[in-house]
């Protein structure tokens, strides 16, 4: 099977042309949307794509023997091989639906986590959201295993060398770690993580939430153990996520929840699993949102991730460079290699404060904790502002929003 392949060029103007709600006003104001790393805008072939499906061929999966649930059981599963291409996995039935990243990677703290010691370690690290690290402070509590946690350094960067002093007593079984910061934006050295985990014994799960919206992932390229993302950030629906793992390792796990669809025989003295994906996949699952996710993933390979990484990068560096150009703000972090995500602080303003001043402008950002609380007080705060970018964004919406900054210094400090 081969990669994703970058198949045109299509303009900023075009692709925006596919997302309707960009054309909504906000306050009477147009829409600037700045925070599609919480979650990305909906293009028209994933609304279509489920509306049609609901419209004119659903029916529950994998049971039916009508020509309805024939058809949309192909659909649903059509969508396992849209993301193993996405992916360059190697085997379609690798790839486990989920309802988000969170489930997936509690699917592997439960699963993978059924088969740890106590004793053994699972390593983190500082810039991790909520769900890569409530999942394994609950396995830890469980099993007994020890909780280790990779330091950053002042840029927003993993420190390598006190993340590979900590596998080196071999005791760590697995490293969980993100990809790409929710927070920083920082672009993790995956491979490198991943060979030092290995050399040490480690399995490694990459959190792709967010890199997986920036850059082309290649999970033998880069050959991690499992990968997670989740469809409402790259473009498609809610309630669909994605758990790619090796194959050997989901054999060898045992099933996270029990009940219809992961089951090869049941009695009331037993029950026996069927094969993976289907034995992490219990009960009716997301078949709308699983149609949607293989539109969306379509839609992005129509456009291509060498396209999608160059106008953010661009748009990433424009805003960075204009930024540092208002007096009182500073942006927090400067990662070696960051995709479109940046927290920033205004002297003197609150971020909540700043963010309801540019709603008013009809420009979205976040601004909070943003689901990673021990990352945020380790760079010394309580919350940040955050904008970012996704491929519909444009400059002048980044124009836009520096002047809403500076309207805001102007008013609140
Ligand atoms: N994890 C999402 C964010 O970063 C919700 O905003």
């Amino acid at each position: 099977m081969t990669g994703t392949r970058d198949t045109s060029a299509k303009t900023t103007a075009e692709i925006r042309a596919h997302f309707p709600i960009l054309n909504e006003t906000v306050h009477g104001r147009p829409l600037v949307f700045l925070d599609s790393a919480a979650s990305s805008q909906k293009p028209d072939v994933v609304i279509e794509a489920m509306r049609d499906a609901a419209y004119h061929q659903y029916a529950n999966i994998h049971r039916g023997l009508h020509w309805m649930s024939e058809r949309t059981t192909e659909a649903y599963e059509r969508v396992r091989h849209d993301v193993a291409r996405l992916l360059n996995a190697p085997d379609h039935r690798e790839i486990v639906f989920t309802r988000n990243s969170t489930e997936a990677i509690n699917l592997v703290a439960h699963s993978f986590g059924c088969m740890l010691k106590p004793g053994q370690a699972v390593l983190i690290s500082e810039l991790e959201h909520h769900a890569n690290i409530v999942p394994w402070l609950m396995l830890r509590d469980r099993a007994g295993i020890d909780l280790r946690v990779a330091p950053i350094n002042a840029a927003g960067d993993i420190d390598l060398d006190a993340y590979e002093a900590l596998l080196s007593d071999g005791k760590v079984a697995l490293v969980a770690i993100t990809h790409m910061s929710n927070v920083l934006g920082t672009l993790t050295p995956a491979r490198k993580l991943t060979e030092i985990a290995h050399a040490y014994g480690a399995r490694i799960l990459l959190d792709g939430s967010q890199s997986v919206v920036h850059r082309r992932i290649d999970v033998q390229e880069l050959g991690a153990d499992f990968f997670t993302f989740t469809g409402h950030k790259l473009y498609g629906p809610t309630g669909i996520g994605v758990l790619w793992g090796k194959m050997e390792l989901l054999d060898a796990m045992p099933p996270f929840m029990g009940g219809g669809d992961m089951i090869q025989n049941v009695s009331f003295e037993r029950a026996t699993w069927a094969h993976v994906p289907h034995k992490f996949e219990a009960g009716t699952p997301a078949i709308l949102e699983t149609i949607g996710l293989g539109a969306a993933v379509r839609f992005v390979e129509s456009i291509g991730y060498d396209a999608i990484s160059r106008h953010e990068a661009e748009l990433t560096s424009y805003a960075l460079e204009k930024m540092r150009g208002i007096n009182s703000l500073s942006v927090l972090g400067a990662p070696e290699e960051r995709g479109g995500v940046i927290s920033f602080l205004m002297d003197g303003a609150h971020p909540h404060d700043l963010a309801t001043l540019l709603d008013q402008l009809g420009i979205a950002i976040r601004a909070g904790q943003h689901c990673a609380e021990p990352l945020v007080r380790r760079l010394g705060v309580q919350a940040t502002a955050r904008a970012s970018f996704g491929i519909y964004t444009t400059t002048d919406e980044i124009d836009t929003f520096i002047e809403g900054l500076e309207r805001a210094r102007m008013m609140l400090t």
